[in-house]
C-alpha cells in the first residue's frame, strides 16, 4: 500500500501532541497534505472532514485517564472509508489508562482501520515551577523514538498490499472505561499583576473561556483546565489556584517521577 499523502488531525492545547504528530510524520516521510489542528472551539464547530485512501495521523492528550472529552467528541463526527490511521495519545507521565483504546474504538466506528498506535509522554499540562512533572517532555529521546516510529509504520505500508492482511492492533485499556474527568467547574487560575493585558492567553484559549476585554477573568464552566493560558503566557502572570487540580499536580509530582518511555503498538502480518 502507498497512501500518497498524509493528513494530520489534532487537539493539542500545550502543543505536545502536535510536536509528536509531526516528528511521526517525519519518519513516515510523505508529504503532509493537510495539518487540522481542531484546538480552538471555532475549527471544532467547522463541518467534519471525509477521508478517502490517505494516511491519516490521529492525536490528543490523556484527561483522567480519557481521551480530552473535546477531542472524542469531534473526533466521533469524522468519516473515513477504510482509511488507514495511526492513533497517538500524549499523557504527562502517570497513566494513558483508557485513552488509547477509546481513540481505537472511536475511529474504527468512524470507518477508519487502524495501522499502529502509540502513547507518547509530553510535560504534563500542570506541570509548573513549583510542581514539575515530566518536564520539558516531549525531549530528544522522545522525538528519535516518534521519528523511528513513522519509519516502522512506513516499512509496515512499503510491505502491505491491503489493511486486511493485518491482524487487529492490539492497545491496553479496559471497556467501561473508567469515568474520567468529573463535570463540576471551580476557579482554577489566578492573574498576578504582572498580567499586562496582551491577550495571548486569550487567542490561545481552546474554549474561549477567558474574556477579551478583561483577561483577569476565566470562565469556570468553559475551563478545561488545559493549561495553555498558563504556558504561553511571556509574564508567567497566570498560576495555579488554590484547587482540587492544583492538589493534583502537587501528588502527581511527588509520585509520578520514574520517567516513562512512549509504547507503540503495531500489528501482525496475516501469513
Ligand atoms: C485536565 C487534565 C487531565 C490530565 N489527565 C492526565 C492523566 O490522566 N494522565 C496523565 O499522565 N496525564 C494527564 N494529563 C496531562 C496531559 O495528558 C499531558 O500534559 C499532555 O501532554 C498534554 O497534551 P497537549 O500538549 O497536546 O495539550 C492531564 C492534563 C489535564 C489538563
Amino acid at each position: 500500500m502507498s497512501p500518497d499523502n498524509t493528513t494530520l488531525l489534532y487537539f493539542s492545547p500545550t502543543a505536545t501532541t502536535r510536536i509528536i504528530l509531526e516528528e511521526i510524520a517525519k519518519g513516515i516521510g510523505k508529504d503532509v497534505l493537510a495539518a487540522i489542528d481542531i484546538t480552538k472551539s471555532e475549527i471544532r464547530t467547522q463541518a467534519p472532514p471525509e477521508f478517502g485512501d490517505d494516511l491519516v495521523l490521529i492525536g490528543a492528550p490523556v484527561y483522567g485517564g480519557r481521551l480530552s472529552k473535546d477531542a472524542a467528541n469531534y473526533f466521533k463526527t469524522v468519516r473515513a472509508s477504510g482509511s488507514p490511521v495511526v492513533l497517538v495519545v500524549l499523557y504527562g507521565n502517570r497513566e494513558f489508562d483508557d485513552a488509547l483504546l477509546e481513540l481505537k474504538n472511536i475511529t474504527v466506528d468512524c470507518g477508519f482501520a487502524p495501522l499502529a498506535a502509540g502513547a507518547f509522554i509530553g510535560e504534563h499540562s500542570l506541570s509548573n515551577n513549583e510542581f514539575t512533572i515530566a518536564l520539558n517532555r516531549p525531549d530528544e529521546d522522545d522525538l528519535e523514538k516518534a521519528f523511528s516510529f513513522g519509519k516502522q509504520i512506513a516499512g509496515l505500508l512499503g510491505r502491505l498490499e491491503n489493511m486486511a492482511d493485518l491482524t487487529s492492533v492490539n492497545v491496553p485499556g479496559n471497556f467501561p472505561y473508567k469515568k474520567g474527568m468529573p463535570v463540576s467547574s471551580f476557579p482554577f487560575i489566578d492573574v498576578t499583576d504582572d498580567c499586562d493585558d496582551c491577550g495571548i492567553c486569550v487567542t490561545v484559549c481552546p474554549k474561549n473561556a477567558i474574556d477579551e476585554t478583561n483577561t483577569w477573568s476565566t470562565i469556570d464552566e468553559h475551563c478545561i483546565y488545559c493549561c495553555a493560558c498558563v504556558k504561553v503566557c511571556p509574564r508567567q502572570a497566570r498560576i495555579l489556584k488554590d484547587s482540587p487540580l492544583r492538589d493534583k499536580a502537587e501528588i502527581i509530582s511527588k509520585n509520578c517521577t520514574r520517567r516513562k518511555e512512549p509504547q507503540i503498538f503495531l500489528p501482525e502480518m496475516r501469513s
